[in-house]
């Protein structure tokens, strides 16, 4: 029998939020819903979809590697030149191909936590090691301890910004002060993956730090506003010596033609993000106010999904309670739940099956 290294034997496996079609198959009902895992709940621009269709017949060529139409809308879009980008099966693939790139065994990668799961299994999948610096109080990254736990060994620093599951987010002046603490030769990720959602102005522009040739690698995705988790698509900024290391090491056609094609159409529906963002404002305001009227403490966020502290019920309780009302959502912890913004229906539908639950909420947070 063949065994893995002791650090890939000893890895949790990602648990995905449960699939809405299992969970009808389990129930035997058809109207279960998912709110779980981020997902777009309007779906992507109807026009991607049209794009998606005309494209299909060219699915017996290889994609073009360089996502050269997509690279040249974004560029456009965001005054980044073009060879600053690098797309990844989701921007997920790309935080892994920079832990592959820049990282050995004997490295460490900073980062806060509770944070995207996804940080620490990539650094442990090479062997590396990760530093996890608790959250504040108000559960959003501490970039001053996180600074404080760069030594010579830390090669990435990752901060989601907004954060998941959380969903808070560091601040322009916080963020420029750690970046001052942050040595030439660190790479930090700034995650940005619920980047069109965020509200809040005191966000900041990290292209800033990229336009000053810092060493940061600023990721987005087409998977949360745009609609276009099933395809897996995301992008990097960074600085073109980074590009060129990190392909070394991307497979070269990573990111597929349907993909591509369904992103750069999806770019320039501006109408449809706008709707998207629109949604889930509205049911954003209307979880807040039945999540008071329910004695439920959440906290405010910035992105698709919001942060539920428990109190007299335990995670995995309220999660199995929604299970059998077919509603699906994501427990964190022992005591805190991370629920998606939905459909105004959906909200309704969720709303009505927490009120269902004869559990004492109380407030201890
Ligand atoms: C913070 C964060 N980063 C990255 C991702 C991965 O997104 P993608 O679908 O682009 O791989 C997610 C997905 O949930 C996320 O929450």
């Amino acid at each position: 029998m063949i065994t893995p290294p002791p650090y890939i034997q000893s890895i949790k496996p990602y648990v995905p939020g449960k699939p809405i079609e299992e969970l009808q198959r389990e129930l035997g009902i058809k109207e279960a819903i998912k709110l779980a895992s981020n997902e777009n709940p309007l779906g992507p621009s109807p026009k991607a979809l049209t794009a998606i269709k005309e494209h299909m017949g060219n699915i017996n060529r290889y994609p073009e590697g360089g996502a050269y139409y997509l690279r040249k809308a974004l560029s456009e879009k965001i005054g980044i030149k073009e060879e600053c980008f690098i797309f990844g099966n989701g921007s997920n693939e790309l935080l892994d191909i920079a832990v592959r790139t820049f990282m050995t065994p004997e490295d460490e990668a900073v980062m806060a936590w509770p944070s995207f799961i996804v940080y620490p299994l990539a650094v442990q999948i090479i062997g590396a090691k990760s530093i996890k610096v608790p959250l504040t109080s108000d559960l959003r990254h501490d970039l001053s301890e996180m600074a404080k736990a760069i030594t010579d060994k830390t090669k990435i620093i990752f901060i989601a910004n907004p954060n998941n599951p959380t969903g808070t987010i560091n601040y322009a002046d916080e963020f420029e002060a750690f970046m001052k603490d942050v040595p030439e030769d660190v790479l930090v990720i700034v995650d940005e993956a619920y980047y069109e959602y965020v509200r809040d102005p005191r966000y900041p522009d990290t292209l800033e730090y990229l336009k000053d040739g810092r060493n940061i690698l600023i990721l987005r995705t087409f998977s949360k506003a745009y609609g276009l988790a099933g395809l897996r698509i995301g992008y990097g900024m960074t600085k073109p010596e980074i590009v060129t290391e990190m392909n070394k090491v991307r497979e070269p056609f990573n990111t597929n033609s349907l993909a591509q094609v369904a992103a750069l159409t999806a770019l320039e529906d501006e109408e449809h993000l706008r709707k998207c963002i629109e949604i889930n404002e509205e049911g954003k305001k209307y979880l807040y106010s039945e999540f008071e009227k329910l004695g439920l403490q959440y906290v405010p966020t910035e992105t698709n999904f919001i942060f539920v502290k428990l109190s007299g019920i335990t995670s995995q309780e309220l999660y199995g309670r929604l299970l059998k009302q077919g509603v699906i959502i994501r427990p964190i912890g022992e005591d805190s739940v991370r629920i998606t913004i939905g459909l105004p229906e959906e909200n309704r539908k969720l709303i009505e099956a927490l009120k269902r639950q004869e559990v004492l909420w109380t407030s201890s947070f």
